[in-house]
């Protein structure tokens, strides 16, 4: 059995899948993804060749916010199962090797987390409101929002609390929804608190922790109204420069066990510079890079989110990461295949036409494409099966704030959400075990028989095939020094074209509408979809096998420098 490399610098380059584990796969039948049906679903992702998984929040949790509303950090939640098999899963996880990577919500806790609940049978004042953002309200009756801060899911940010005599009380602060109160990152006991849950997670066998909602925790004490245009560092509560040590403090933790724990922010952040600095060396060693997400499926906008992100890694040393979709945004498959296929939460829109066959050509594509930049490489559950968003959940059925609380407008995050379809061509496609008692919690599509593992095993040209392909063929070069960390040269191509080398392979893809001559090459190591007499079509990519003194050299912009030599 393969084991996990003991390299230290094996998250520099590494391939992680994301498991959302709601919708990955019931052991018992209820419909909700757990943790033994996880434990069953391992060799799939070991055959897959991914060397770690981050799990999203297992965490006890009324489930307001998908789990990201933890009543308890040291506690499983009932419906995924227990605290032994979620060691159970790392454990077995690293015999396979792949490490666990876990998601820890340093913002906000539920409002069932037993802080929360002591603070509000607790007095103004009182310690117990300390650890969140309590505050009177304005004007003689307190009736006035203590600011006008919005949330990222729509909505005012404070919610008012009652006293025990049933007259309205002080408000508390929440950046999302009012079932997750912030806490307030200046009280030296939710700092400790959280390095003891880092530690309490790496004990089990974490090798890394996903930091939800990273650049959000600390706030402006004064509580001001945002300004029309914050400089750096001056917005309330977006990266505040006291994040800095709150990090350092967790690397302090991370560097202290013998073999590498790793820190992956979740930093939504437009300033690069800004974004750069939670990777020096003493801080976070990778961040998700969502600026390369974000972009629509043009050749000038993807070069220069690659330049731009690896001239802003370069002066801290770090890794990029690069990510094609999360549990959080629409699915490359739908999104590629529409007018405009760049993401922004804001546009979300019921409704919004999408060409299937053209966004999997380009999701293909872009897979080839994302797989050889220099980094870590994120993928999301389903994304290797090609499954698109679901745009027609009924309405009944969207569990997710961001749909209600937006008026209905925004479809939410439900229809990257749909359980797994595993096998058969019936729901629930394997996803439960046969007899299952209850369907799954978001229904499947009717179509989605070809979209199963069972079938794409069986298909050559699926794209579970391409993904397998990708990663097998992107461990062997990075083990040569090509594919992986390291650095990258751009290879002049034409304006609709990207092509850049990585040591002696050459990716190439074209984003023109004509087809293009591939560049000279000795091999061809991996196609996104089939050459057109001898040329790469649109909206195809290549992984040629060239020779460094055939390609053109390139120091420009884009180019980091020499990769850490370790293999
Ligand atoms: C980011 C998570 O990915 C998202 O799912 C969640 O709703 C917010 N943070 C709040 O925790
Ligand atoms: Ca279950």
């Amino acid at each position: 059995m393969a084991q996990a490399h003991s390299d230290p610098l094996w998250w520099r380059d590494a391939v992680i899948y994301e498991v959302y584990p709601r919708s990955f796969a019931d052991g018992n039948g209820d419909g909700i993804g757990d943790l033994t049906g996880l434990r069953q679903r391992l060799p799939y992702l070991a055959r897959l060749g991914v060397d770690a998984i981050w799990v999203t929040p297992w965490y006890a949790s009324p489930m307001a916010d998908g789990g990201y509303d933890v009543a308890d950090y040291r506690a499983i939640d009932p419906d995924f199962g227990t605290l032994e098999q979620a060691e159970q899963v790392i454990a077995e996880a690293r015999e396979l090797g792949i490490r666990t990577i876990v998601d820890v919500v340093p913002n906000h806790v539920s409002s069932q987390h037993a802080w929360f609940r002591a603070a509000l049978a607790a007095a103004p004042g009182s310690p117990e409101r300390a650890r969140f953002w309590f505050h009177p309200g304005q004007g003689p009756r307190g009736d006035g929002i203590p600011t006008r801060w919005r949330s990222d899911f729509a909505g005012p940010t404070w919610a008012r609390t009652r006293n025990p005599d049933g007259t309205p009380g002080e408000w508390y602060l929440h950046l999302f929804t009012p079932e997750q109160p912030d806490l307030n990152w200046r009280n030296p006991e939710v700092v400790a608190e959280h390095l003891d849950i880092l530690r309490f997670w790496f004990d089990r066998g974490a090798a890394g922790i996903r930091i939800d909602s990273a650049a959000l925790l600390v706030k402006d004490a004064a509580l001001p109204e945002v300004p029309a245009h914050p400089g750096p560092g001056e917005h309330p509560h977006v990266d505040r420069d006291e994040l800095h040590d709150i990090y350092r403090g967790w690397r302090a933790v991370a560097d202290g066990y013998p073999d590498t724990r790793v820190l992956v922010g979740e930093v939504w952040l437009e300033d690069r510079e800004r974004f750069a600095r939670y990777l020096r060396p003493d801080e976070m060693h990778t961040a998700f890079n969502f600026d390369f997400m974000a972009r629509p499926w043009e050749a000038k906008e993807l070069r220069e989110s690659i330049d731009q992100t690896l001239a802003a890694h370069a002066p801290v040393g770090a890794p990029p990461t690069w990510v094609l979709s999360n549990h959080d945004v629409t699915r490359p498959v739908t999104r590629y295949g529409r007018g405009d296929s760049s993401f922004s939460f804001a546009g979300k829109r019921f409704g919004t036409p999408t060409d299937l066959d053209l966004g999997r050509r380009r999701a293909r594509a872009a897979a080839l494409l994302t797989a050889a930049l220099p980094g870590s490489w994120y993928v999301y559950q389903g994304e290797e099966l090609g499954l698109p968003e679901v745009e027609d959940l009924p309405v009944e059925v969207l569990q997710d704030p961001m749909h209600y609380r937006s008026g209905g407008t925004d479809p939410g995050r439900d229809g990257c959400r749909v359980p797994l379809p595993w096998s058969g061509t019936e729901r629930p496609y394997g996803f439960s075990p046969a007899g299952a008692a209850r369907g799954p919690w978001l229904p499947q599509p009717t179509d989605w028989a070809g979209l199963t593992v069972e079938h794409e095993e069986a298909d050559e040209a699926s794209m579970l095939h391409l993904y397998r392909r990708a990663i097998e063929v992107r461990r062997a070069e990075r083990m040569a020094g090509s594919l992986g960390d390291g650095p990258l040269a751009w290879v002049d191509a034409g304006s609709d074209v990207l092509a850049f080398t990585r040591g002696d392979v050459l990716c190439v893809v074209n984003l023109g509408p004509e087809p293009v001559d591939l560049p000279p090459h000795e091999d061809v190591l991996l196609l996104s979809g089939p050459l057109d007499a001898g040329r790469l079509p649109r909206d195809t990519a290549g992984w040629l096998r060239t020779t460094r003194t055939n390609t053109e050299r390139n120091p420009g912009p884009g180019t980091q420098p020499g990769g850490v030599t370790r293999r």
